[in-house]
């Protein structure tokens, strides 16, 4: 288990932030773009934030998500969010490198929020490429401001949203993939009772009980992210300590089952006293 182990989470940022921007100019001077997909949970946000102040070549840089809940994007529990409001919505980057999860808010009302506080506000009529704010959105649209109303999902919105994902996924190698660690083990939105599809480039999911948020989900498949050039997990806490012990010592959670995986850990999460 390759550890690299540091003093807090504001360090470890710093040091992953500062790893995605060299790994992203060596994919783009030996490939010409650098595919990430970034991980969801609290602990990614302190990094998102840090990369948003970095000089990046975003033009060439393509975001994608490990894995979604599947709820709209105006829902506080949205992967999408939290990258959205650390890091998208401060940086100037074309809508076409965001390769966001397309959930039904969008598919049916085929719009891009603009977040504004708590208010959302939609898009009414703003320059192709980047909207208000610099903010990245597929086509304007003309709808009143306002809270976006959440709409109810249905099985069939789900295989559609997969399917719509696994589109943008095909024929794609991932430079990096970042990752958390649930406490139960599990990685992205892959929990421990999963049934891991391993012919799938991604697959629906939903948390084993007690694990919040109790919504479906959509996860890169174990395949997918062991396929990965680089995959870095993040965990921090003392909270993260038990299942960490448990994963040294070959317990085969998910997470356990990634390949050549770093673990970038801080100080309390680590058993290194
Ligand atoms: C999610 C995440 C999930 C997360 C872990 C750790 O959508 O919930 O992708 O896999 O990374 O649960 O979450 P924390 O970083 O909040 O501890």
């Amino acid at each position: 288990m390759k550890q690299l182990i540091f003093e807090n989470p504001e360090s470890l940022a710093k040091a992953a932030a500062q790893s995605f921007g060299e790994l992203a100019q060596e994919a783009i001077t030996s490939r010409g773009r650098f595919n990430v997909a970034l991980a969801g949970g609290s602990t990614p946000k302190v990094i998102y934030e840090k990369l948003a102040i970095l000089p990046l070549p975003w033009a060439q840089i393509h975001f994608f998500w490990g894995d979604e809940r599947l709820v709209p994007i105006t829902d506080s529990r949205s992967n999408y969010r939290m990258v959205f409001e650390a890091l998208l919505e401060k940086i100037q980057i074309p809508p076409e490198n965001v390769h966001r999860v397309q959930t039904r808010l969008e598919t049916e009302m085929e719009n891009h929020v603009l977040l504004q506080g708590d208010h959302f506000l939609t898009t009414t009529t703003a320059p192709s490429g980047l909207g208000r704010k610099g903010l990245p959105y597929k086509k304007p649209f003309a709808v009143g401001e306002g809270l976006v109303p959440s709409l109810p999902f249905t099985d069939s919105d789900f295989e559609h949203i997969l399917k719509s994902y696994i589109t943008e996924l095909e024929g794609l190698q991932f430079d990096l993939i970042h990752l958390g660690l649930g406490t139960d083990g599990h990685m992205a939105s892959l929990f421990p009772a999963t049934n891991l599809e391993m012919n799938a480039l991604a697959q629906l999911t939903f948390p084993t009980a007690g694990l919040e948020p109790q919504v479906q989900r959509i996860s890169l498949s174990l395949q997918t992210i062991n396929a990965a050039r680089v995959k870095q997990f993040f965990v921090t806490g003392t909270s993260k300590k038990p299942i960490l012990e448990q994963i040294r010592n070959g317990v085969d959670y998910p997470a356990a089952q990634v390949q050549n995986a770093q673990w970038w850990l801080d100080q309390a999460a680590s058993t290194d006293e």
